[in-house]
């Protein structure tokens, strides 16, 4: 649970981001308990969720590699010291420039997510003279419980390659001279909850790697991507993500043969909790047959309201007893700056503190300069 030092964190200028570095090291924990007895469980941070340099050095810290989405997250996961081994490299869209950059650092492996991708990794890798580890991303056309925006694995998305095109696939691979044949990826999508939807995702990963080593492929890495949920309700209640049910799932239905490695890519169950946006009221204005709490943290601090309509707990730090019905709104000139409707809140006044919990995940790194505010900076609970 989250404690937050409210007369230190008072006398800084809002808004900023405040981390609880005491339960990111909970979360890292439990994830190494439920994964201990299985030393071909390797788990790698999505640095996409949250590269703050902290953060990441924490991560690093207890072991977990990278499972970076651009040359600046490789750039980012380095710099933290992570080992350019433990680094995956995924996205529909890398770049020559970025592709370099992955065969130059020596990272594990390139999740490819196409035939035109392959085509380019092996020419590029072939000019240096080396060559490029590769899994293929696989599209398994699988519904996640999620909402359609963080959604990856249905046909219609552009990531990976359709589990229909497998023959294509192994004999793309068989003509590659440049590349090494890893294994497979898949990623489904984020904020997932039903563990029914990870069943079938190993279930799916368990055809794919049989056909592949039907045709006479060696599949030794075995990546099933992340989107593990988090309970964004009950920040406190469930501060850590269910890591126990969904490393059971690919325990009980995954098969794996002695010598393959099993790869995680979870980002927003690592980070989401232990990360607060903490802002100060400006104004408690009457509307018509509203009551609006302004914050001057907006929509380009944290977008996920905005963009997603997703739920965020908003709690005022600054005791006044009661309970009202709000409005909580940024300042942002935008009708979607909304951080939520009718939230019930403690009394609530101008120069209050309000923490908007669950940020986490795709808070800081999502942030952008619209309306020409300044970046929110971060502290921790060590800082603060
Ligand atoms: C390829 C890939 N792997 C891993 C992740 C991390 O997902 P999550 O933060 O839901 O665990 C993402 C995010 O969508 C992704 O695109």
């Amino acid at each position: 649970m989250t404690t937050f030092p409210i007369t230190r964190l008072a006398g800084r200028r809002t808004p900023f981001y405040y981390y609880d570095i005491a339960l990111l090291e909970q979360t890292l924990d439990t994830i190494a308990a439920e994964t201990h007895d299985r030393p071909d469980f390797i788990v790698h941070y999505a640095v996409k969720a949250n590269a703050n340099p902290a953060l990441l050095r924490i991560i690093m810290q207890h072991g977990l590699g990278a499972d970076c989405v651009s040359g600046e997250e490789v750039k980012a996961a380095l710099g933290a010291g992570i080992d350019a081994g433990k680094i995956v490299f995924a996205g529909v869209g890398k770049t020559d420039e970025e592709i370099n950059l992955g065969l130059d650092c020596g990272i594990s492996c390139f999740n490819v997510e196409s035939l035109e991708e392959l085509a380019v990794i092996d020419e590029l890798s072939g000019r240096k003279g080396t060559k490029a580890n590769v899994a293929i991303r696989f599209n398994p056309d699988i519904k996640a419980s999620t909402i359609a925006q963080i959604s990856t694995g249905r046909r219609e998305n552009k990531f990976g390659i359709s589990t229909d095109m497998i023959d294509e696939v192994a004999a793309a691979i068989k003509g590659c001279r440049n590349i090494t044949f890893k294994g497979t990826h898949m990623h489904i999508g984020s904020q997932i909850t039903e563990m029914g939807d990870f069943v079938r995702l190993a279930q799916s990963m368990n055809a794919t790697v049989s056909t592949l080593e039907a045709k006479g492929l060696t599949v030794e890495t075995i990546n099933v991507g992340g989107g593990l949920g988090i309970d964004y309700h009950n920040p406190d209640g469930a501060a850590v993500a269910d890591f126990k049910a969904y490393f059971a799932v690919f325990k009980d239905n995954l098969r794996t043969r002695p010598g393959q490695t099993v790869h995680f890519e979870l980002g927003r169950s690592i980070v989401a909790q232990c990360g607060s946006l903490i802002s100060r009221v400006t104004y408690v204005k009457q509307g018509c047959g509203k009551r609006f709490v302004i914050l001057d943290a907006g929509m380009n601090d944290l977008v996920r309201p905005a963009m997603y309509k997703a739920h965020h707990e908003i709690q005022n730090l600054t005791p006044h007893g009661g309970a009202e019905l709000f409005d909580v709104v940024g300042p942002v000139c935008e009708s979607s700056d909304v951080f939520g409707g009718d939230v019930t809140m403690s009394t609530t006044r101008r120069g209050d503190l309000v923490a908007i919990r669950s940020a986490g995940a795709y808070g800081e790194t999502m942030a952008s300069r619209y309306n020409l505010r300044p970046l929110a900076p971060s502290y921790t609970d060590k800082d603060a």
